[in-house]
């Protein structure tokens, strides 16, 4: 049998291809699994080069939300959708319309949610044709900007990490080197300005370090990333785009622990090893970005902000116990993180053996 589209290991459940050809909507929306529940995970819409680079894109997002979702404890599986086009120019009502009917023609075996290219008002407009899904404005039922928990969520793992490598979770005088200040990177830094932590920043954006430099004079600003990751840091927080962590990067990084918002850190498998090599502490990605879609999969309940903010507070004990877990098995964290979510993908599902009348 050919490996087909879906690869040598994707174990996806279900795969749609969605096509309006009248408002140029084509979608791809992958479900990896709902052995704890409805996939949720956002929609990504972006100008991919082939189609096969749009399905190669979306069957990697699905498994990680799978994953995300298992360790954050969401009684959710993972999904994700992509819209294949440029949003500046192709988005649309009528887009979103037809592309919320897809979502709706799944029954609820996905849930969406904003992505790169998708915002709150575009949940919005997908909202009039299907009930399954999140993100929305608040004046809709929604709960809004997820980047709010997701920034807490990252504090809590970051606060995880400094109990795990200096016995107290306390990050008062801890010099922590925030790269990207958009709109998790920002939030981030009020908590850890709060805290009493000495920040610097990097952005490319010199709209994005104005806002923080107004909002904070006290933060520093750093050239760039590069610069930053030379910088001698007790925390490094990667808050803009992924695969930051390489060889190269990892070499020249002076910080005790990596904690950052953005996904897909490390730049390909391995590098996890060498950031132990070098005594670096890893709080995996998924695990400690996980506020945004605990704060979406509240929605599903009746947005309660205070609600979710508890859930992401658990993050701090769940980080605790990925480090633990990786010290017993002397494996890197991610791989604890891995196996802690696949453990429980196995082991919820199997309680459906037991008749309850
Ligand atoms: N928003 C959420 O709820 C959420 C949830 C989970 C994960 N994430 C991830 O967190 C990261 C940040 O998300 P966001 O919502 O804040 O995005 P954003 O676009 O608001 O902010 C990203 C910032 O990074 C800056 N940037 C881009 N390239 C850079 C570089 N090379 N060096 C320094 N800065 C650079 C951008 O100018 C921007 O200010 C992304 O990787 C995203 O996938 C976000």
């Amino acid at each position: 049998m050919t490996e087909g589209v879906f690869g040598r290991e994707s174990g996806h459940e279900q795969v749609v291809f969605c096509q309006d050809p009248h408002s140029g909507l084509k979608a791809i929306i992958a479900v990896y699994s709902t052995a704890l529940g409805p996939a949720i995970g956002g929609t990504r819409f972006h100008p991919y080069a082939t189609e096969r680079e749009a399905l190669d894109d979306v069957l990697a997002l699905s498994k990680g939300m799978a994953y995300k979702n298992a360790l954050a404890g969401l009684d959710h599986g993972g999904g994700k959708a992509v819209i294949i086009g440029d949003p500046a120019t192709l988005k649309s009502e009528t887009l979103l319309r037809a592309y919320g009917r897809f979502i709706q023609s799944l029954g609820g075996r996905y849930v969406t949610a904003c992505d790169v290219g998708t915002y709150v008002a575009d949940m919005d407009v997908i909202a009039r044709e299907t009930r399954f899904v999140t993100g929305r404005s608040p004046d809709n039922g929604g709960a809004g900007d997820s980047s709010v928990l997701t920034a807490f969520g990252v504090y809590q793992g970051m606060r995880a990490s400094a109990e795990h490598v200096w016995g107290t979770p306390e990050l008062r005088g801890r010099t922590v080197g925030v790269s990207g200040v958009g709109k998790v990177g920002h939030l981030l830094v009020r908590h850890l300005v709060e805290a009493g932590a000495k920040v610097l920043v990097t952005d490319v954006a010199k709209t994005a370090l104005d806002r923080i430099t107004l909002a904070h004079p006290e933060v520093e600003v750093v050239v760039d990333a590069e610069a930053l990751m030379g910088e001698r840091l007790d925390v490094f927080a990667p808050c803009a785009l992924g695969g930051v962590l390489n060889d190269d990067t990892v070499a020249r990084l002076r910080a005790a622990v990596v904690c950052g918002a953005a996904n897909n850190q490390l730049a390909h498998a391995g590098v996890e090893k060498l950031l132990e090599e070098r005594g670096i502490l890893f709080a995996p990605d998924y695990l400690v970005n996980s506020g945004g879609v605990i704060q979406v999969s509240d929605e599903l309940h009746g947005f309660d902000f205070e609600r979710a903010r508890r859930k992401v507070t658990s993050l701090f004990e769940t980080t605790k116990a990925v480090f633990e877990l990786a010290a017993a098995e002397g494996v890197p964290p991610v791989t604890a993180a891995d196996r802690l979510a696949e453990r429980r993908i196995a082991e919820v599902p199997r309680l459906r053996s037991i008749f309850t009348g």
